[in-house]
């Protein structure tokens, strides 16, 4: 800052525009000064907004006391110790490495990490893996069969079902349940008639409907019901007999 006065100290913020005036002082402000004035009192500022903040985030966690559970995750027993406060997604990614299952928005609204748990499609950002004690899981790297894809994974790559592919293994296990659930006669918001749900048609509002819980960020919506409707025409009878069996490997 510079004056062409000898007065070093800028005016009285509270001063008009004629005190100002009579100081006779043409203030000159250069870009540096700007800068480094308004940096400081930021810097001051942000300082003073954010030590609660850091002073609240440096709290002790409490230690949470361990439990044990059982959980079978695609086929395969699992005995281990977690916090209870750990979520099914979190298990899997975390201790698991199962990374296929994504965390989109982690608040249930996405429908990125869908898995099944006993055969029924849940978002596992939501649930407990505490709660899922003695249940049976699978994951999208759990559908395939003996290095065959499972149909509907055939499905999305056949009818290009994706783009980012970000969505895609929360949507083909959204995919292989609403087949199921489609085969037992489980109606939707759209279904027509819901006294006959056995024989309904599973028209793309269906499919639509039925997959609205899944969220993709890229809109590879049309390929996406067309993946479900070929899934669904080719393989609705073998999906639904292999759904109901115990042998979830063959999905
Ligand atoms: Fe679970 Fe989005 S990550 S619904
Ligand atoms: Fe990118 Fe669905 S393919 S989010």
């Amino acid at each position: 800052m510079a004056c062409n006065e000898n007065i070093t100290n800028p005016p009285d913020p509270s001063a008009t525009v004629d005190d100002i005036s009579a100081t006779r002082c043409e203030w000159t402000w250069t870009r540096r000064d700007f800068m480094v004035g308004t940096g400081a009192a930021l810097g001051i500022a942000a300082a003073g907004s954010t030590a609660p903040a850091l002073a609240q985030s440096e709290k002790p966690v409490a230690a949470a006391k361990m439990h044990s559970i059982r959980i079978d995750i695609n086929g395969e027993p699992k005995q281990l110790e977690i916090d209870p406060r750990t979520s099914l997604l979190d298990l899997l990614r975390e201790h698991f490495h199962l990374t296929g299952t994504k965390k989109g928005c982690d608040h249930g609204q996405c429908g990125a990490c869908t898995v099944l748990l006993d055969g029924r499609r849940i978002n596992s950002c939501l649930a407990l893996a505490i709660t899922c004690d003695g249940q049976r899981v699978t994951t999208i790297e759990g559908i395939a069969h003996e290095g065959r894809l499972h149909p509907v994974q055939q499905a999305f790559l056949d009818n290009d079902g994706f783009q980012c592919g970000y969505c895609t293994p929360g949507q083909i296990i959204s995919a292989v349940a609403l087949l199921d659930e489609a085969s037992r006669g489980t109606a939707s918001f759209v279904t027509p008639d819901l006294r006959s749900t056995h024989n309904f048609e599973l028209t793309d509002s269906e499919i639509r409907e039925r997959m609205s819980g899944n969220i993709c960020r890229c809109g590879a919506y049309p390929g996406i019901v067309a993946a479900v409707r070929q899934a669904h025409d080719s393989t609705a009878n073998r999906a639904a007999a292999t759904m109901h069996g115990d042998d979830h490997a063959t999905i």
